[in-house]
């Protein structure tokens, strides 16, 4: 049992293989936070409240004489707006007679098998009886208005998830101002919290502050999840590191915009809520009507930053990535955006693929450019018809010859986007999102569809499904290329103008659904120009995301770094590009591009043709080890080992799960003259174990214990990779 409830005690207690969390009915029904940490047994840990009467923290009403009763400074579980608690709050609703207070307070509860799924949106799923839902009902007894929490336990997984749902059983219509996924309480609260930050081409850059006191925050306005911020962070005891320490992670399992909010409050205590953001957000809730929000997941390492990854690794791999692709081998495949960009034709694209297939490249990849008027990113977003002419032919001619060379074939699609000069613009002027009377922003002159419309998703889908039932397409890429701005929608009245940002994820999810259920062997790869909508909700549907436009190898360090802390390797979209790098112009080895790109689903973004034969050869070197690799890469336990940002090398290692086998990578990071001697320490081996490096054997512990002596570099960016294999037993 994952659940315990207490019946005399009122204590919630839910336990995870290595966690626990704790939360109790008190007086009047209100439900407080108690812990969250490592595993304990049930004992009611309301003992660590301090119960006292504290300057300017008013109590509710019901207490009357009991000043030690403030909910300005207990530890909650859903903290409401306007009620005494001045904190960063979960629940602000605006009530028909306009005030905005609400005072939810626990009526029942109800324990059931299995996870909890929401309609419409993205959430973790378990096997029935891996898996227990708690759902805790609360009422406002003033309104009537009624609140469900949920909570899905996924033991073995360590996973607890939160989300919330806004019930309106009244005659009056209110309107939901701010509704977040989960608040976390924290009694002592002397913590460091990291967050992602980052831009286009250079995404979720590890961010770790000592939490002030006050309100920080890490969010996206953006209608994405965003490269500049990341609805993933984490909260650790200041002394933690890779391997030691308390640490809680939460990610949103959303791809819209989101708010993290973190705050030190007056007595030392720290809180985290995470939900949509609450900015343009204004729903109206209607008699008889509900709202749910997104589901967070919230994970407790006692092992350090490295436990804590494992964790999410694994809730993601197992829990959120579905279908098909999700144990299947990924193709290793070939993206012509940088070879070609708009400038191919049906035969550039045939030789590449010929070139490719020679090299031992599985899959074609077509990226932007082959439907409409699109020779440049000016004009064709939303005609999504094939441009015969530029191919010379149909796709479907085309995509026969590409499989008659024994090579799979992937499209890219941008379905949520209108650029002015297209026929669907001409035809659809209101299907931008844009206020009329004023001229809106264009963004890489396009603007964003009204997703909030479902016959606007339904045209979009009944295009794109059309090619894909011709076409035998077995990969399909998802992109979106600039910021949501300028919300409205000529389909809603004023008053539901601020429910447009979450009406278009859903919208999107909708999209998303119904293409996995309709090509169940479509691997569909996520991708917002790169990285800038990696969260656990599009990784739902698209079991791998482009990381970041930003192919040079030594930048991807950086990113590949930041993005491995909340995700698993296998979805992280990584491929070998041209040297000099079309972003940075830096150059670097061509061995240091795989070393970095086999970090990830591994593929190309080049044309092989225009390569060296030396270089050829080791196209087919590296994609031979790729596939040796693969599995170790994709399931084993990834380290992080010695961090970019420091030092004279990036390093890191896939473990599998038995200890007996292990990729090391290293790249050097720094040159110098008469440079000191590099160690590298391994993790996760057997210290028993004996393994073969190269001509040598080693014992686990030497090699985590005293390290691996990196070569002295003989050129700028020189990288390693080592397959370590455990010898005897
Ligand atoms: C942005 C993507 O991230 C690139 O890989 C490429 O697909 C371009 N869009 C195409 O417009």
């Amino acid at each position: 049992m994952a659940i315990l409830f207490d019946q005399k005690t009122q204590v919630f207690t839910l336990q995870t293989r290595n966690s626990a969390y704790q939360m109790k009915v008190v007086d009047h029904g209100v439900l407080l936070h108690l812990y969250y940490g490592k595993k304990i047994d049930s004992c009611d840990m309301s003992y660590l409240i301090q119960w006292t009467d504290r300057g300017f923290c008013s109590n509710p009403y019901e207490m009357q004489m009991d000043r030690t009763f403030s909910l300005d400074h207990l530890p909650q579980e859903y903290p409401c707006y306007g009620i005494g608690d001045f904190r960063a709050d979960c629940i602000k609703l605006v009530n028909p007679d306009g005030s905005c207070v609400v005072d939810y307070r626990y009526r029942s509860h109800r324990i059931e098998k299995g996870k909890y799924a929401l309609a419409g949106l993205p959430a973790l799923y378990a096997d029935e009886d891996k898996a227990e839902t708690l759902i805790v009902s609360m009422a406002d007894a003033s309104s009537g208005m009624e609140l469900e929490l949920y909570y899905g336990i996924i033991e073995e997984a360590d996973v607890i998830t939160r989300a919330a749902k806004i019930v309106n059983p009244t005659s009056k219509t209110v309107y939901i101002k701010k509704a977040m996924s989960f608040c976390l309480d924290f009694l002592q609260g002397q913590m460091d919290w990291i967050h992602f930050y980052g831009k286009h081409t250079m995404e979720r850059q590890p961010e770790r502050a000592r939490l002030l006191h006050g309100r920080q925050a890490s969010g996206s306005l953006r209608g994405t999840s965003s490269h500049q911020q990341n609805p993933f962070v984490i909260l650790c005891d200041p002394e933690s590191n890779e391997d030691h320490g308390d640490c809680y992670g939460a990610s949103l399992v959303y791809s819209g915009s989101f708010l993290a909010e973190v705050e030190l409050d007056q007595f030392d205590q720290a809180r985290l809520v995470m939900g949509i953001s609450p900015e343009e957000f204004n729903w109206q809730l209607g008699p008889g009507e509900s709202f749910q929000t997104p589901e967070a997941v919230l994970i407790y390492s006692g092992e350090g930053f490295t436990g804590l990854s494992h964790r999410f690794h694994q809730a993601a791999q197992e829990h959120v990535i579905r279908g098909k692709w999700k144990d299947e081998r990924r193709p290793v495949l070939l993206n012509n955006w940088e070879a070609t960009y708009f400038d191919f034709d049906g035969d550039k694209l045939l030789k590449i693929a010929e070139g490719a297939k020679e090299l031992g490249v599985e899959m074609l990849v077509l990226d932007d450019g082959w439907f409409g008027k699109r020779d440049s990113d000016y004009s064709g977003l939303g005609d999504w018809y094939v441009n015969e002419e530029k191919l010379g032919g149909t796709l479907k001619e085309l995509v026969e010859k590409i499989n008659a060379l024994g090579l799979r074939f992937g499209l890219w699609v941008e379905p949520e986007m209108i650029c002015e000069d297209s026929d669907l613009y001409r035809a659809h002027p209101d299907w931008a999102l844009r206020v009329p009377g004023r001229p809106g922003n264009i963004g890489r002159s396009q603007f964003v569809l009204d997703y909030s419309r479902p016959e606007v998703v339904d045209h979009i889908r009944d295009m794109i499904f059309k090619i894909l039932d011709e076409v035998n397409v077995e990969y399909v890429k998802w992109d979106f290329n600039r910021s949501i701005s300028n919300y409205y929608s000529y389909a809603l009245p004023a008053e539901r103008q601020g429910e447009i940002g979450h009406r278009f994820v859903l919208g999107l999810y909708r999209f998303l659904e119904e293409l996995h259920t309709r090509y169940p062997h479509i691997l569909l790869e996520g991708c917002c120009g790169g990285g800038g909508r990696f969260d656990l909700g599009m990784l739902y549907y698209s079991p791998q995301i482009w990381c970041s436009d930003d192919t040079d190898a030594v930048e991807r360090l950086k990113i590949q770094y930041g993005t491995s802390f909340g995700y698993p390797i296998s979805a992280v979209g990584s491929h070998v590009s041209a040297s000099p790098n079309h972003q940075t112009f830096r150059r670097t080895p061509f061995e240091t591009r795989a070393t970095v790109a086999m970090a990830g689903t591994f593929g190309y973004e080049l044309d092989v043709n225009c390569l060296t034969k030396r270089d050829q050869a080791k196209v087919k070197r590296q994609i031979k080890e790729y596939k040796n690799e693969q599995d170790l890469i994709c399931k084993g336990d990834y380290y992080r080992l010695s961090s970019p940002f420091e030092g004279h090398a990036a390093a890191w290692s896939f473990v599998s799960k038995d200890k007996r086998e292990c990729l090391f990578c290293a790249v050097s990071t720094k040159l110098q003259s008469n440079p000191g001697a590099v160690y590298v320490k391994l993790k996760g081996l057997d210290p028993k174990l004996c393994y073969k490096m190269g001509e040598r054997v080693y014992s686990g512990a030497a090699l985590m214990y005293g390290g691996v002596l990196l070569p002295i570099p003989g050129e700028e960016y020189q990288s390693w990779r080592y397959h370590l294999k455990a010898v005897g037993k």
